[in-house]
């Protein structure tokens, strides 16, 4: 069971001088720039916000973010701590897991002392899933694995406090290969080696991670689908979601295969964007004739500036906004004890089935690039 009786007196003392705030916790900082003082702001508030539920006050989430420097979750977890604030129904605390599985295990435990009502996981040891789920069992709190793979159905089976939270990863790589295949279809120069292959980049981001399998199968076979024969240039690589890895990755490729890339398909519009500003560097979009089709996901603004740009071809708009949402009134409704259902949630553009709660991504590129504007500061529930 939960073991309240291990949060550290110290810890206690030092977090009720910063609990003047009262409800709705919220870490200070920009969001996307994670830094020490973020992450310990975060610890400070956590143990205030614990104290109150264990003494009666309204239920605590803790989320474990895999990386608060992300862009697409940075987005996702501000606008969690902001609806959090604005329903008051029940208390956001949140901690980084730094893109490292040590430290989100430290970090589930740390929520798991402090008593929490709900732990939400943005997980990335894909390999334990099975062994976390019976963790949360144990400590007796709600589980919402969030845009993550999700549990199995044997892990669902197990424990009726147990949801997952995430996006439809197969449309987004179906959405990247119907691009590029339109793509090669209107444009005969596209195969630029004349080999009669489309010779395609992948950037993949964490290794294991749902959107990353899902994201890299699917776009290759909408390609493989439109009757096009493929060719892969540089193998795996796994760029972890993140810019500067991506646009090292693709630096070096063009080192040798700069005439024969047809296209690069990123896995999220972070690595499309590294992949660009390598390309750039190389000597690409110059001009129509040094044009290279790059495709991404998420629709993150920084991605939106790009396909407005003209160089990134495609993106797939995966809404930080509804993900919190959708995570914050799963924890509201099971709070409440309502059935989640479609309905009950009421989240445009997501569906229930079972304890999973799927998210639709939506097409965009540069026909309908204003279009994929979100809110992170609208709180509305609906
Ligand atoms: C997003 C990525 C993000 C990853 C991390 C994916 O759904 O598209 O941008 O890095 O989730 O959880």
């Amino acid at each position: 069971m939960r073991k309240l009786w291990l949060v550290p007196v110290l810890l206690l003392c030092a977090s009720l001088t910063a609990c003047s705030s009262g409800n709705g916790t919220s870490t200070t900082g920009t969001s996307n720039s994670a830094t020490e003082a973020d992450t310990q702001g975060a610890e400070t508030e956590k143990d205030a916000a614990t104290d109150g539920a264990a003494q009666g006050g309204i239920p605590v989430a803790g989320a474990c973010w895999y990386n608060f420097a992300d862009t697409f979750i940075s987005n996702a977890r501000q606008t969690l701590l902001n609806v959090a604030k604005a329903d008051g129904r029940i208390e956001v605390i949140d901690a980084d897991s730094q893109n490292d599985v040590g430290t989100q295990t430290s970090n589930m435990n740390n929520m798991f002392t402090k008593g929490v009502d709900y732990l939400v996981l943005n997980n990335i040891n894909t390999g334990a899933i099975s062994e976390i789920c019976d963790q949360i069992k144990e400590e007796g709190c709600y589980g919402i694995f969030a845009n993550t793979d999700t549990p199995s159905d044997e892990d669902f089976a197990k424990n009726d406090k147990l949801y997952s939270v995430a996006s439809r990863a197969p449309e987004s790589g179906t959405i990247m290969g119907e691009a590029v295949v339109k793509y090669w279809k209107e444009h005969p120069e596209a195969d630029r080696n004349g080999n009669g292959k489309l010779d395609y980049v992948m950037l993949l981001g964490i290794q294991g991670h749902y959107d990353t399998e899902v994201r890299s199968e699917y776009s290759v076979k909408a390609i493989q689908d439109a009757g096009i024969e493929v060719n892969q240039i540089g193998g795996e690589l796994i760029c972890e979601y993140n810019r500067a890895k991506a646009q090292e990755a693709v630096a070096a490729l063009l080192a040798n295969y700069s005439e024969d890339i047809d296209c690069v398909l990123a896995c999220n519009d972070d690595m499309a964007l590294g992949a660009i500003e390598a390309l750039k560097a190389g000597g690409f979009f110059k001009d129509a004739g040094t044009y290279l089709p790059v495709c991404g996901v998420d629709a993150t603004a920084v991605g939106c500036d790009a396909v407005r740009e003209g160089t990134l071809l495609t993106t797939a708009l995966n809404n930080p906004v509804t993900l919190a949402k959708a995570i914050y009134k799963v924890m509201a409704l099971t709070k409440e004890g309502t059935e989640v259902t479609t309905e009950s949630l009421g989240i445009a553009g997501t569906e229930v089935e079972g304890h999973r709660v799927w998210i639709s991504y939506k097409a965009i590129n540069a026909d309908n690039v204003d279009e994929a504007n979100y809110d992170i500061t609208n709180t509305s529930l609906e």
